[in-house]
């Protein structure tokens, strides 16, 4: 792979044997290399290393573990432009993108790093004179992940960082369309010094075998999960015969609102970062928009103005904020869809081709109703379908009518209506004149059946500890 100067970071590529697993480049379908593939017998064996690495990783202190942690963030900040080029090429999201994923992902191992000196127990008052109560948190053992390719660096930091701060180990299965950076990260871990067998990656194109493995091996006490809820739904069944811990980062239905007080200006903004980062690839993409009747009109000329404006292209190219879709399932996906709502009726506004490769245009649909597919399913790809409303209380309801709650968002500017609607959303996380609101401080996830569990923040570090009460009689 050629402009990559720290080469140690593509030690994972392998010469190609029948059993490696090709990476290939979206943007245009070339191999850009092999990943070793890893048999259930493989990973087995790697999970009883994880297993017995973590009992020394546990008696270190978290000041030790949090040295280690703050070396390896900033090997990922120094290494910024190769771990974004690697994930350009695996995972075709403009270079841009990339970077910024890259400082997102490291914001997580220097967040949990300190984070982890804040495990702190409590000494509770007692009700019995001769005794003394208290509490310890504990990490909870072997934890294991399964990552999906839409956030090849930030979607498993996110779940090491709070991890091995914990006192975890953390085996990973990161999507098989990316596992370059997976192991680009965990090369930068070893030179930051974290011992061996602690962050575990392994590959396989063999998904049900390893989320079997996972969920039912009983040497694993946590398992955390980014991607669909479908899966997510099968790997909480499977899990329930080892009564696993569970954190799960499901789908999403994000509603957009443009309120009649909104600024339009600031909106678009938002509209198109929420909507087109990473190619509308994301769980908390925007996926339906509702504004209000009297700037409608307003809202979709500027809208439609600024995606024409969005350049299209292989990400590692200057300028380029639309990289290719991850693969012709995505892309069929996407057409699919498409063609269901010009079918109940809506209008393409700007967009709406499929282009050669897995390319396809950014697209804004107007004449959009509340009950068309486009806007009960998960779109995961970009296309932004308009509807009007015309009053807050049936908005409401609207934006609440899905099995989903992750991320929401809306415009205004009366304060009243923020606080209202805020609280009204029946969702994880709620954007308020802003469109992006990822950030390694605030707790992420949903509701309802996006999810269960947080990630970042100080809750997402009380997802890899126990907490042990300690009763001391006889005083
Ligand atoms: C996701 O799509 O699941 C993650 C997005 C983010 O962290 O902003």
């Amino acid at each position: 792979m050629e402009n990559i100067s720290n080469m140690s970071l593509l030690s994972c590529l392998v010469e190609q044997t029948a059993s490696s697993i090709p990476v290939v480049n979206p943007a245009n379908g070339q191999t850009l290399g092999f990943v070793a593939t890893h048999d259930k017998l493989a990973i087995e064996n790697k999970i009883q290393k994880a297993k017995t690495a973590q009992k020394s990783w546990a008696k270190t202190t978290a000041k030790q573990r949090a040295d280690i942690m703050q070396r390896w963030y900033q090997l990922l900040m120094d290494n910024q432009e190769d771990l974004a080029r690697i994930m350009t090429l695996e995972q075709g999201k403009p270079l841009a993108e990339s970077r910024g994923e890259v400082a997102y992902g490291a914001s997580f191992l220097q967040w949990f790093a300190e984070e982890g000196k804040r495990a702190y127990g409590e000494t509770i008052p007692t009700p019995l004179a001769d005794r003394r109560i208290m509490t310890i948190r504990q990490p909870v053992g072997v934890a294991a992940a399964i990552t999906p390719w839409n956030f090849p660096i930030a979607m498993i930091t996110r779940k090491a960082a709070p991890a091995l701060a914990a006192g975890c180990s953390f085996v990973v299965k990161p999507a098989v369309q990316t596992p370059l950076s997976a192991y680009a990260v965990a090369e930068l871990a070893r030179q930051a010094g974290l011992p061996d067998d602690l962050l575990v990656v392994v590959t396989t194109e063999d998904a049900v075998m390893v989320g079997e493995l996972f969920c039912q091996s009983p040497d694993i006490q946590k398992i955390s999960f980014t991607g669909s809820t479908n899966v997510g739904r099968i790997l909480m069944r499977q899990s329930a015969e080892t009564v696993k811990r569970v954190s799960m980062e499901l789908g999403g239905n994000a509603p957009f609102v443009v309120f009649d007080d909104a600024d339009i200006d600031l909106a678009v903004k938002g509209a198109i970062a929420s909507k087109f980062r990473n190619a509308g690839q994301t769980c908390v993409c925007a996926n339906r928009f509702y504004v209000h009747d009297a700037v409608y009109d307003e809202f979709a000329e500027k809208f439609a103005k600024a995606v024409s404006e969005l350049k299209i292209g292989d990400g590692l190219e200057d300028g380029v904020s639309i990289g290719p879709l991850i693969d012709d399932k995505a892309k069929e996906k996407t057409q699919r869809l498409l063609q269901d709502a010009v079918n109940e009726g809506a209008t393409i506004a700007v967009g709406g081709k499929a282009l050669e490769g897995q390319f396809f245009e950014p697209t804004i649909l107007t004449n959009v109703s509340h009950t068309n597919s486009i806007v009960q399913e998960e779109i995961f790809g970009p296309i932004a379908p308009l509807i009007r409303f015309s009053d807050e209380a049936s908005l409401i309801e609207m934006a609440n009518d899905t099995i989903y709650g992750l991320a929401s968002y809306f415009y205004s500017k009366d304060i009243n209506r923020i606080f209202r609607v805020a609280e009204a959303l029946d969702y994880g996380m709620v954007g308020v004149n802003e469109g992006v609101i990822s950030t390694e401080v605030a707790p992420f996830g949903g509701v309802k059946q996006s999810g269960i569990g947080r990630e970042g923040a100080s809750q997402g570090l009380d997802e890899y500890l126990n907490t042990k009460y300690i009763c001391l009689g006889g005083m």
